[in-house]
């Protein structure tokens, strides 16, 4: 309650983003999205035009606030960045101030702090890809775009955010990280272990630096806009449900509730983990 996140990789309502939007603001927190530039005119339409107002409706039937979307491509962190052939495209030309450090300047113009910061994205443009065909560039954009974009979020929002109240950012993994997911390609594995790895290492940096709590929610798997590009996401939610300890149905929410949680005052002694909420699938070694 009375906190203000800055949820990064929402441009939809069908995302874990946007489900985490929502319980943190269900909770009372106040809500800043970053949403990528080429998706930010039809997200920001179809918000004005209450595609989104189902979606929105919180359990005591009011609708959620967005207090404001910034235009982020968390690939880039400063203008000098940025190449002439994205400069020049269509997708980003109405949008400006949009890098990260950019964004942070202006979250802090705006608002001057933030206490919770969520990094909800990943881009692996070669993900359909086996890794033994990726190409180089494919390997470090998957790279770039969701495991170093974590890495230039936390370390240009850090300086803004609450340490009084125990500043905490979450990211979302997925257990091809550590175990052979097949088809899941690009690199994207390869993205997904270093974002773990990092996890561990910011929480010790950010935690003696700032006070700052790091973790990651390994999330196991939803039919969202960037999962329905991996080209599978049906065979991984039906294995999941028929494998899992649970075989229950996975909601964006409950991954919404564990974030909301692990933002809060109750996970003040919870950093540097890799939080499992995936109806226990990642403990099984055999299927039955
Ligand atoms: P999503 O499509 O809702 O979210 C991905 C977002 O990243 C999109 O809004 C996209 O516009 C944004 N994005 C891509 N490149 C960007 C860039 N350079 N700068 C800024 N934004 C950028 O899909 P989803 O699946 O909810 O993804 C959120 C996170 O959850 C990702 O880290 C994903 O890997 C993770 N995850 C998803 C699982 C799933 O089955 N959907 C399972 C486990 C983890």
């Amino acid at each position: 309650t009375g906190k203000r996140a800055f949820i990064a990789g929402v441009a939809d309502d069908q995302g874990y983003g946007w489900a985490i939007a929502k319980t943190l603001a269900s909770a009372g927190a106040e809500i800043l999205l970053g949403t990528w530039v080429p998706a930010l005119n039809i997200f920001e339409t179809s918000l004005r035009r209450g595609k989104f107002d189902e979606s929105r409706q919180l359990p005591n039937g009011s609708l959620f606030e967005i207090s404001k979307v910034y235009p982020l491509d968390a690939v880039f962190d400063c203008p000098e960045d940025v190449p002439d052939e994205i400069k020049n495209n269509k997708r980003y030309a109405g949008a400006s101030a949009w890098t990260v450090t950019e964004v942070v300047d202006s979250v802090k113009k705006d608002f001057g702090s933030i206490d919770i910061l969520v990094h909800s994205l990943a881009n692996g443009p070669e993900v359909s890809k086996p890794l033994l065909e990726t190409s180089r560039k494919g390997y470090l954009a998957a790279s770039s775009a969701s495991a170093y974009s974590h890495v230039s979020l936390l370390r240009h929002f850090a300086p803004i955010m609450n340490q009084g109240k125990c500043g905490s950012v979450i990211s979302l993994t997925y257990m091809a990280s550590e175990k052979t997911i097949p088809g899941y390609g690009g690199g994207m594995s390869s993205a997904k272990a270093a974002l773990e790895s990092d996890t561990r290492v910011l929480a010790f940096e950010a935690g003696r630096k700032y006070k700052i709590r790091v973790n990651t929610i390994s999330a196991g798997p939803l039919k969202s806009r960037a999962a329905k590009a991996i080209g599978f996401i049906e065979k991984m939610i039906d294995y999941s449900k028929a494998n899992s300890p649970l075989q229950r149905d996975l909601e964006a929410d409950d991954i919404g509730n564990a974030a909301t949680f692990l933002a809060s005052p109750l996970a003040s002694a919870i950093s540097g983990t890799v939080f499992y909420v995936d109806n226990g699938l990642h403990t099984m070694g055999m299927a039955l």
